[in-house]
């Protein structure tokens, strides 16, 4: 008894010390208890009330002397423990997510709401109603991920797909954003991946024109890339859409004048667009002598790296918070 009251401890690791040669399993006072069995019956009450004894001073004694040694350390290592735990490191919003809100807060702005659809999808949303012929090659293996045991179950390759879901639910006027992930079957390098992520546009009412089209895709334009932004439409082709075009942007580094990173043209690609085909209103339930209506979709990596000069296409999928972190003040 008179040595455990006597112990000594400097700091935290010698109190530590002192549990384990007295406490711990090997410890002397485990031993002890241990040896209880083999005390003949007459002591038992004797010896066992004395061991408690012992374990309990010992107990109480060095965790005194941990908890004067830490507040001692601590007096020493002149930490004041009053103070309050900041600054708090916080995460950081995603670039993919900053440029996602970004673009749908333009949208809505202009009376677009959110729509969307899932991943795992049928061929029938992402192409048959979508005005894909059967011998389409975006069908292809080489495109598509297929789920193997149920050839009509894919993943999405476009966002496409929700506007056969928000059509086939909903009657005219419809005006939906619609962002998610996509997935196509790509060797992943630094320009392309097997997921990615879009925006899909759809507006449809009476008497929508190209017209419309082109005047908010400028204004959207000019909003995320600044106001002296201009904008051209090439025709292209989609199943969907007819007519079809793509849409480029002056390029906004250079202002136009051509650079390595719109190879000296001045414009950069950054959308598909064009005025939905009437196969595809009458696929999904609206009448095409009664509406018409526009669609356009986008890359947010694309248009993520536009704006912020990313330059392979992995960094937004590898989670290395050096790379995230220099998004901080995009939030
Ligand atoms: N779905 C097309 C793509 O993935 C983009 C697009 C959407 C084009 C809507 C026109 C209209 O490339």
């Amino acid at each position: 008894m008179q040595e455990i009251a006597s112990l000594q401890a400097k700091d935290a690791q010698e109190a530590e010390a002192l549990r384990i040669k007295y406490l711990s399993k090997k410890g002397v006072i485990t031993a002890l208890m241990n040896d209880f069995r083999n005390v003949p019956p007459e002591l038992k009450k004797e010896v066992g009330m004395k061991i408690n004894e012992l374990k309990n001073a010992a107990q109480e004694k060095i965790s005194q002397l941990k908890e004067s040694s830490s507040v001692a350390a601590s007096a020493a290592d002149n930490v004041d423990l009053t103070r309050t735990p900041y600054p708090i490191k916080l995460g950081t919003r995603h670039p993919l997510t900053i440029v996602k809100n970004e673009i749908v807060d333009i949208f809505s702005r202009l009376g677009f709401t959110l729509a969307e659809g899932p991943e795992i999808e049928d061929d029938w949303h992402v192409y048959s109603s979508m005005n894909f012929a059967d011998d389409h090659p975006a069908r292809d293996m080489q495109d598509t991920f297929f789920v193997e045991s149920h050839p009509d179950i894919i993943l999405r390759s476009h966002t496409s797909s929700v506007q056969s879901r928000v059509m086939e639910s909903t009657q005219p006027p419809i005006r939906v954003i619609c962002p998610g992930r996509v997935y196509r079957n790509e060797a992943i390098s630094a320009r392309a991946h097997c997921f990615f992520h879009q925006v899909e546009g759809l507006y449809i009412d009476k008497d929508v024109s190209f017209t419309d089209l082109k005047q908010v895709l400028l204004l959207f334009a000019q909003e995320m890339f600044g106001p002296d932004t201009k904008i051209r439409l090439r025709p292209s082709y989609f199943p969907f859409t007819e007519p079809s075009a793509e849409m480029d942007i002056s390029c906004h580094l250079c202002g136009g004048k051509g650079c390595s990173f719109c190879k000296q043209t001045g414009w950069v690609e950054i959308l598909g667009c064009g005025m939905v085909d009437p196969a595809v209103l009458e696929a999904n339930g609206i009448d095409s002598s009664v509406y018409t209506g526009y669609a356009f979709g986008m890359g947010i990596e694309r248009i993520t790296n536009l704006k912020y000069q990313v330059k392979d296409l992995r960094m937004f999928s590898e989670n290395d918070v050096r790379f995230l972190n220099e998004f901080v003040s995009a939030n």
